[in-house]
């Protein structure tokens, strides 16, 4: 996606996006945090940090030290600093692209990208910049929702926009783990890189409990194409009907797979 589309996408979604899945972006930022090691006095920045749930959960480890949020889009950062007016831990948030921020380099201790690497066009940059603000010995983790992205009624869904020409929404559902880790080999910066790259899977049953909670989260999270909604509402309609989506007692159930991703910055020739 564009990073204009993007900015529009969450901006449009306001305080949607989380309300719409608040248990597995939970479940996703906890997992996320114990990946970076974190210490009382770690800086830790939290690049695409929508609303702030990460940073939440590192705030109660981070009694003497400091957290920077970085996202394209107003309205979530307006809902970060919200989330923290009262808090102990007082977070910059700061508008600006992932891929290029103007932090220094070795500013962070950590550096957390939750549920933002799919929606890059080149998310190596994201990793690069990632590198360039840890320090040596850093940690460096990504949550990406896996693939099938949600259980049968996220491929009933992919399978609709297939039928109709979309080969794939705006953002590539699908995550390829494989080539998660070999962009992260990939993203030396500065004679360091991403070494301990590691790559783990967390498969958990969530459920939302209507049709129309489920496609609002998709929408929220910007996975629906956009400037098709003729088309969209159709696809809708025929999956609202359809009892491999919606359970008989209306809810949507969801497998859904959460890759994670981890690695520690280290500096030197890979091979010695
Ligand atoms: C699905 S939300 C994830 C928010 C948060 N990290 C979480 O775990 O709940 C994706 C967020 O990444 C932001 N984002 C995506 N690409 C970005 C980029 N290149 N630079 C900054 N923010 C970006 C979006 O604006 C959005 O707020």
């Amino acid at each position: 996606m564009r990073n204009e589309d993007i900015a529009e996408t969450f901006n449009l979604s306001g305080a949607a996006y989380e309300q719409s899945a608040p248990e597995l972006i939970n479940l996703a930022a906890s997992e996320l945090i114990k990946r970076l090691n974190l210490q009382a006095d770690s800086d830790l920045v939290d690049l695409g940090c929508g609303p702030g749930a990460v940073i939440a959960h590192a705030a109660p480890l981070l009694t003497r030290g400091s957290a920077v949020g970085a996202d394209l889009s107003r309205v979530q950062l307006e809902l970060a600093r919200d989330r923290f007016r009262r808090a102990v831990l007082a977070p910059r948030f700061i508008q600006e692209d992932a891929a290029a921020t103007g932090l220094r380099d070795r500013s962070a201790s950590a550096v957390s990208l939750g549920f933002v690497l799919p929606y890059a066009e080149r998310p190596l940059l994201l990793l690069k910049e990632a590198t360039r603000l840890t320090r040596l010995g850093g940690r460096v983790a990504a949550t990406v929702i896996g693939s099938p992205f949600f259980g049968s009624a996220g491929t009933r869904l992919l399978g609709h926009l297939e039928r109709r020409g979309v080969v794939r929404p705006d953002v590539e559902m699908r995550f390829d783990p494989r080539e998660a880790v070999r962009l992260a080999l990939l993203s030396e910066n500065d004679e360091r890189r991403l070494d301990d790259v590691t790559i783990e899977e967390i498969e958990r049953e969530f459920w939302w409990d209507s049709f129309d909670d489920w496609w609002g989260m998709l929408d929220a999270f910007g996975f629906l194409p956009t400037d098709r909604e003729r088309m969209i509402e159709a696809i809708a309609g025929e999956l609202r009907e359809d009892d491999r989506v919606v359970d008989p007692d209306g809810q949507v159930r969801c497998p859904v797979k959460i890759w994670l991703l981890s690695a520690t910055v280290c500096e030197g020739d890979p091979w010695l």
